[in-house]
């Protein structure tokens, strides 16, 4: 039954607060406050405890008043994303990365940047009105939490600047790509390349925007080392096996997954392709030791696959940045490699189709999916959407198994090659 009671939610924040309150005076940790700026005390805990787990709870509640509370009128506004305003501009102006020591003046920071000392009071006033940055008299910054990690952080400053900066301007021009070129599955024609102005697809685009694409890449590398990406989930749960087996890790990147899985299973050997310029820098850092068990190869994964006959064939994270109709080629590319009773694995995000999930994850899902579809014309999918791909690209590929170890990102979806 759908809880539209005001007061059940208000009585559920309060037990929950209490509880969490109660957590952290056991503890001796302080409570949040805007006193010294958003101090965050339960970013530090492990990701299994109860105070977390209490946070986030609180936070989806309060997202569900505040919907409950919106006037229509205002669903979809801009002012939802008001920080991005003045936190976006003072990243890119340098100045998390400028900001000179704790206590000194907005006048010392203008003539380092070379900026007009009211301009940067505007912004940084903006920000501190959200509590990135802490306003200490008229002139004095000192940092919040908030500022100190923008400062401290370049893979957060990065993956921030490539949300407010690249992400998002490409998903709000989704009508304008949709419109140019309707019903399109090519990666050029999206958002982020209506954005931009160009014809290419957001990658190729930013080869020639060295600057950009250096952003791009630390946001990628600091995403990929958060927990929930963490290779070991898909290494404890994926049976590949004590025997002695070969797996094709397609679009394998610079490899650490393959390394993490041969470091497993002492008798798995992996052959990691990517593209030719990947291949080239991650062949550099292999250890001596994995030499004889780790192959780098280079090889485009939209033609056939020249490795026949591997028990598995590992695509992780790769199919969600292509459409169907590129997810089925890479598919179909696999097929005259595949022996009977081959493995195809994908280790990949599933969304929750309609209802599956309550509608904050579901919401959460459905803008991974709008990113991907701004970004590169590319797609998020649910559990139907990936069985489905598997039974148009061809009949005989079994999906023998879907599982989500808990905690980890990315799904485990298991298919058995029936030809
Ligand atoms: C999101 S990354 C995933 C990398 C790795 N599987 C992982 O889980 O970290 C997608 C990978 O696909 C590779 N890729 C893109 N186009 C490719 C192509 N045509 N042929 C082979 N690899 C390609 C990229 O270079 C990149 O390494």
């Amino acid at each position: 039954m759908d809880r539209s009671n005001l007061i059940d939610r208000a009585n559920e924040i309060a037990g929950v607060a209490r509880s969490l309150s109660d957590n952290l005076a056991a503890r001796g940790l302080p409570e949040p406050s805007f006193e010294h700026g958003l101090p965050a005390p339960l970013q530090t805990d492990a990701p299994d405890s109860d105070a977390l787990a209490a946070r986030v709870k609180l936070l989806g509640v309060l997202d569900e008043l505040r919907d409950l509370l919106t006037d229509p009128a205002l669903l979809g506004s801009p002012e939802l994303r008001n920080p991005s305003m003045s936190i976006l501009a003072l990243v890119r102006l340098g100045i998390f990365e400028k900001f000179p020591s704790e206590g000194s003046t907005i006048k010392d920071l203008a003539q380092q940047l070379n900026l007009n000392e009211n301009l940067v009071r505007r912004l940084m006033s903006h920000a501190a009105t959200y509590h990135v940055f802490f306003q200490e008299k008229l002139d004095f910054f000192v940092h919040t939490a908030g500022s100190r990690i923008l400062t401290e952080n370049e893979g957060m400053r990065s993956w921030m600047l490539v949300g407010l900066g690249e992400t998002i301007p490409g998903a709000l021009k989704i009508a304008e790509a949709i419109s140019q070129n309707s019903n399109s599955e090519e990666p050029q024609h999206s958002g982020w390349s209506v954005q931009n102005a160009t014809d290419l697809p957001v990658f190729q685009a930013l080869a020639n925007m060295p600057e950009r694409a250096k952003v791009f890449a630390t946001a990628m590398s600091w995403l990929a080392q958060l927990p929930g990406y963490s290779p070991q989930y898909l290494i404890d749960n994926f049976p590949f096996g004590s025997g002695d087996i070969t797996v094709v890790d397609v679009g394998g990147g610079i490899g650490h997954i393959a390394r993490a899985l041969v470091e497993h299973s002492p008798l798995v050997q992996c052959i990691i392709q990517d593209r030719s310029e990947v291949i080239l820098q991650a062949g550099k850092t292999l250890p001596a030791q994995l030499q004889n068990r780790i192959r780098f190869q280079a090889h485009d994964f939209f033609q056939e696959q020249p490795i026949h006959g591997a028990d598995v064939y590992l695509l992780r994270h790769v199919l969600h940045d292509w459409s169907n109709k590129y997810a089925r080629k890479i598919l179909q590319a696999l097929i005259p490699a595949l022996k009977p009773g081959a493995k195809v694995v994908l280790n990949d995000r599933i969304i929750p189709g309609y209802g599956e999930a309550h509608y904050l994850k579901e919401r959460e899902g459905r803008d991974y999916d709008m990113y991907m579809l701004g970004l590169q014309n590319a797609q998020e999918r649910t559990s139907n959407d990936w069985k489905a791909l598997f039974s148009d690209t061809d009949s005989r590929f079994n999906v023998t198994s879907v599982s989500k170890p808990s905690k980890s990102y990315l799904s485990i979806i298991e298919v058995t090659w029936e030809g």
